[in-house]
């Protein structure tokens, strides 16, 4: 089916990038938006040639949050029904590492779709809140929870009380994104970084995300059973072979995904 909202490319190799492209609404998130997103996910998640995501808007906006006009005149039940929220959960069990690249407005739903993200890297412009308080809601994809984790009680607090934006440098002194750039090298930059992960052995990679994730929804203990588990079952792949081989013969690796 034809994507009517995003555009995807595979710009460099092993990496599949997902462009946002509803400019005139600063890519606001509508339901159509985020189906687009979770299939093309899922087609990437599928592919073998892919190794890692990258989800970007354009310069002046990430994403400006959900689509507040979709939602305006809805009630209760129409939104329970819809459980437009559920579908923002797969994006939650990608496998393959997803990296937001940021420039301009990252609000609402735009944060909370960067922080499903694994990394982020943002221009000098970006610009991320949660201003749904100033419309008489709060964020509901994960903004109290994810930010909480990535930035701290104080800050989440204030930001989703306030609405305030946080530019770029409090996101970065904050831990929520991994690197501020200039804006006209933002998605040549995240780019760079995916090729990187994209180079990687990629079952490694993937249970790497896997078991870094879990420390948000487990206990210490359970958790280092979880990791030390993955770290076993890798023995038994063609690339932990291959990568210790290489390692010994002083040659680089030849991955296989095997
Ligand atoms: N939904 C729908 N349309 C949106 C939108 C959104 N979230 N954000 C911007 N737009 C539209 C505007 O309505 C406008 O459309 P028209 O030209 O047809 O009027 C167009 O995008 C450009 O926006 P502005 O003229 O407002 O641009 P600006 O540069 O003056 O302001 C802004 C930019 C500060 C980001 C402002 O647009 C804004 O405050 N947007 C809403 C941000 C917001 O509240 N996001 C949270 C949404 S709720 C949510 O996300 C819930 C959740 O947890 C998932």
């Amino acid at each position: 089916m034809e994507n009517q909202f995003i555009l995807l490319s595979t710009p460099a190799d092993g990496v599949g990038v997902i462009q946002l492209n509803r400019p005139t609404v600063l890519n606001a998130l509508n339901l159509q938006t985020m189906t687009e997103i979770v299939a093309a996910l899922e087609q990437y998640d599928a592919d073998p040639t892919i190794r890692c995501i990258v989800i970007h808007g354009n310069e002046k906006a990430f994403a400006a949050g959900a689509d507040i006009k979709e939602m305006s005149g809805a009630d209760t039940v129409e939104m329970m029904k819809r459980d437009q929220f559920a579908k923002w959960e797969k994006i939650r069990t990608t496998k393959k590492p997803i990296i937001a690249a940021v420039s301009g407005f990252a609000l609402g739903g735009g944060c909370e779709l960067t922080m499903l993200c694994d990394m982020i890297v943002a221009s000098e412009t970006a610009k991320f809140g949660q201003p749904e308080i100033n419309i008489g809601v709060m964020p509901g994809a994960g903004g109290t929870q994810r930010l909480t984790r990535a930035v701290g009680k104080a800050l989440a607090m204030e930001i989703a009380l306030t609405g305030r934006m946080i530019t770029a440098k409090e996101a970065y002194d904050s831990g929520l994104v991994n690197r501020v750039v200039p804006v006209s090298i933002y998605f040549e930059e995240a780019l760079a970084l995916a090729k990187e992960v994209a180079s990687k052995a990629p079952l490694a990679v993937m249970l790497v995300k896997e078991s870094i994730l879990k420390a948000f929804s487990t206990t210490l203990e359970a958790g280092l059973e979880f990791e030390r588990k993955n770290f076993y079952m890798l023995f038994s792949t063609q690339d932990q072979k291959e990568g210790m081989e290489a390692f010994v013969d002083k040659r680089k690796p030849n991955w296989k995904g095997q």
